[in-house]
């Protein structure tokens, strides 16, 4: 008989890679915005698995989804193509600017696609001296080296060894200085409509706008992560929908697969056409597992009571936020859009954001940080009322807590 082993959280010291350093508690069970821990505790969710839980956990259509599909084909590889893969990207060509559809198991991996197509893209169409990617200071696009390259953090590229070249990062809302580096050499601009990881930073209106039209003057490609942002989390079911500038290439992982590993790279045919046979792939894309639950959660989540229904209750996060902080005086403001929110905090409070977040797990709430200044909240996009306030009731405490300690 396979041995019984006692899982407790010092294991995760004794058999893991030490580059994460997850909570004390290990979740069980979740249901909707509900989690417990190994304890029986009960905890609300608003961290959604870093906005990946768009339906909260174990919703019943992604469970249908996902049994069903277990019962009939798991796995073939890109040799072969498959049902729930072709019913999942005609969903995607339908619903977005795009015409065609690259699977990937993650963010990271659909940025690196989109990466390698706008080279290849450019070295093409345009010659050898087009390979500049320009991206933004503070941006995130995952882990690969590539990605992380591209991302606005050199701290988390530095200290492996020489880094992919000719990419630049700008700042972000800043048009001058893109002005400053696109050239004839630019292939791409790379941005993420609302900057996640960097702060819960919205682009605006008129950067978006210049944005693309610098692209188009200078026929570099305007490439949109909506790694975090996409599959209805900002009230639309992408974020560019809501600036209506089209991005060349778009990028979704996250909520599409509501927690089933999934990633995908959207394009036009015209540039699509430029990965030939051969010149990209990965095993796992495309799996009929994870395109029959990301099926599922575009089915449920695409509709219009869902998407108002993100913007009502982005405006419940916002009136309780403003009610705690009239009480405690923590933020300067609250930026973002739909179920990707942020609580700036104020001078007062400058790099305590994971004060805020410890506090709330005291309290029996999930939260996440982004970055050290800001308090981020990306729930299942349906929440109930109830839960939200909830789970507001435990975050007032979890500040009281904080501001009565200091
Ligand atoms: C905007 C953005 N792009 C890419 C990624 C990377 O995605 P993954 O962790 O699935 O590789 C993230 C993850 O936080 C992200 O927020």
């Amino acid at each position: 008989m396979a041995e019984q082993i006692q899982v407790t959280r010092s294991l995760f010291d004794e058999v893991m890679v030490p580059n994460y350093a997850p909570a004390k508690m290990i979740p069980v069970k979740g249901e909707g915005s509900r989690v417990w821990d190994q304890d029986g505790r009960e905890y609300v969710d608003f961290a959604g698995g870093i906005a990946v839980s768009s339906l909260g956990h174990c919703h019943p259509a992604m469970v249908s989804a996902l049994t069903e599909q277990a019962g009939k084909l798991w796995h073939l590889s890109n040799v072969l193509t498959n049902e729930p893969a072709l019913r999942l990207a005609s969903k995607l060509v339908q619903q977005t600017f795009a015409e065609k559809v690259f699977f990937a198991n993650s963010g990271a991996e659909a940025n690196e696609a989109a990466f390698k197509l706008a080279r290849r893209w450019a070295l093409e169409v345009h010659g050898e001296h087009k390979h500049e990617i320009i991206s933004f200071s503070k941006s995130f696009h995952g882990r690969t080296f590539f990605t992380v390259t591209v991302g606005g953090q050199a701290s988390y590229s530095d200290g492996f060894g020489p880094k992919p070249g000719a990419v630049l990062h700008a700042e972000f809302n800043n048009l001058d200085s893109v002005k400053a580096f696109i050239s004839e050499r630019t292939c791409a601009v790379v941005l993420e409509p609302i900057q996640g990881e960097g702060g819960i930073i919205p682009a605006t209106q008129e950067f978006l706008d210049g944005v693309r039209a610098l692209c188009d003057q200078h026929q570099a490609l305007l490439v949109m992560d909506e790694v975090q942002t996409g599959v209805g989390r900002t009230g639309s079911l992408y974020a560019y929908m809501n600036y209506q500038v089209q991005p060349d290439i778009l990028t979704t992982a996250k909520s599409l697969g509501g927690g089933f590993p999934i990633g995908a790279m959207l394009t036009t045919t015209e540039i699509a056409k430029y990965l030939k046979v051969g010149t990209h792939g990965t095993t796992y894309g495309g799996n009929p597992l994870a395109c029959a639950v990301a099926e599922a959660v575009i089915d449920t989540i695409n509709t219009p009571e869902v998407l108002q229904g993100v913007l009502a209750k982005e405006q419940l996060f916002r009136q309780r936020l403003a009610a705690i902080n009239e009480q405690y005086q923590v933020f300067s403001e609250v930026r973002g859009k739909g179920m990707l929110l942020g609580a700036v905090l104020n001078d007062k409070y400058q790099g305590r954001a994971r004060d805020f977040f410890l506090a709330a797990a005291d309290h029996g709430l999930m939260a996440l940080v982004a970055g050290v200044n800001v308090v981020r909240f990306a729930p299942s996009l349906v929440i109930t009322e109830q839960d939200i306030q909830d789970g507001m009731d435990r975050f007032e405490k979890a500040v009281a807590q904080v501001v009565n300690a200091a």
